[in-house]
Formats: structure tokens, C-alpha cells, sequence
């Protein structure tokens, strides 16, 4: 099983941000892990992250045919971008939306999500093991 993995604006310095929120590793670490949490179950990640919009969504339109599985971080661009929401409903491989911090318990603005609706499961507030979780939920499916 081939898995993509896209985080998006700003999830480059992690690191910088609050760990309590974030839970502190570097993306280069997280990364790192989410390979190994791959392997572990038998499959492929190929991990992105970038800040640019039409870098992010011709990652998307690349993968409609190769990508098993998704997991899709898209950081503050979940809360209004509807041009990432229209090129991750045309997976017809499972996505899965994952937010490092509980975002349904932080500002009212973080609590909506416009790519909700077009993914098949969501893993929330539960930090760098979120991304195990969206692997495990997409490998269990098979
Ligand atoms: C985030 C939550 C977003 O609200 C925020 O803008 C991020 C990260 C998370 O993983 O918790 O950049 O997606």
C-alpha cells in the first residue's frame, strides 16, 4: 500500500511551535517516524509538506493515480481553502484528515473544517501519533 502524506502551510517549522499544542518534534522527525510507522505495517509513505497552494494541490492531481491511501494535514489552510477541499475530493483513494492539536476544542475559526465532508476518517488532537493512527485506520481497510 502506497500512502501520501501532505502537511501543509507552516507544518516546515513544527519545531518552532508550541509543543504543548504540537507536541514538540521537528517535521524532519515526524517524518522520520511516520516512515517507520509505514514499514511496520507493510507499506509506503512518501511524505510533503509545502507552503505554497499550487504546489500542494499539483502534489494532489500527481497522486490520483498512484496514492492507495492519503493523510492530509493541511494546517490553517483547513479551516478556509476550498481549492485544497475540490483537489482532495477527487481521490478516489481514502483521505484521512489528521490535526496534530484538538482543533474542535481551540478558537471558534479552528473548529471548521471545509475539507471535512470529502474525507473518509479524521484523527484529531492526538499529537505526532495521530499519523500512526490515519496509517493503521488505512492499512486495516485493505
Ligand atoms: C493544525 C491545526 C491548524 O489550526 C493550524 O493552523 C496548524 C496545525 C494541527 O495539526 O493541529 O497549522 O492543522
Amino acid at each position: 500500500m502506497r500512502i501520501l502524506v501532505l502537511n501543509g502551510v507552516n507544518l516546515d517549522v513544527l519545531g518552532r511551535r508550541d509543543a504543548k499544542l504540537y507536541g514538540g518534534l521537528s517535521l524532519g522527525e515526524l517524518e522520520s517516524r511516520i516512515y517507520q510507522w509505514a514499514r511496520d505495517v507493510g507499506a509506503s509513505a512518501q511524505c510533503k509538506q509545502s507552503n505554497s497552494e499550487g504546489e500542494f494541490i499539483d502534489w494532489c492531481h500527481e497522486a490520483y493515480d498512484w496514492a492507495d491511501g492519503v493523510i492530509v494535514n493541511p494546517g490553517a489552510w483547513t479551516h478556509f481553502n476550498y481549492a485544497i477541499r475540490d483537489a482532495l475530493e477527487l481521490f478516489e483513494a481514502p483521505v484521512v484528515e489528521v490535526h496534530l492539536s484538538n482543533v474542535d476544542e481551540r478558537e471558534e475559526w479552528r473548529r471548521v473544517s471545509v475539507i471535512r465532508d470529502v474525507v473518509a476518517h479524521r484523527v484529531i488532537g492526538k499529537g505526532p501519533d495521530g499519523y500512526k493512527e490515519a496509517i493503521e485506520w488505512l492499512t486495516s481497510r485493505r
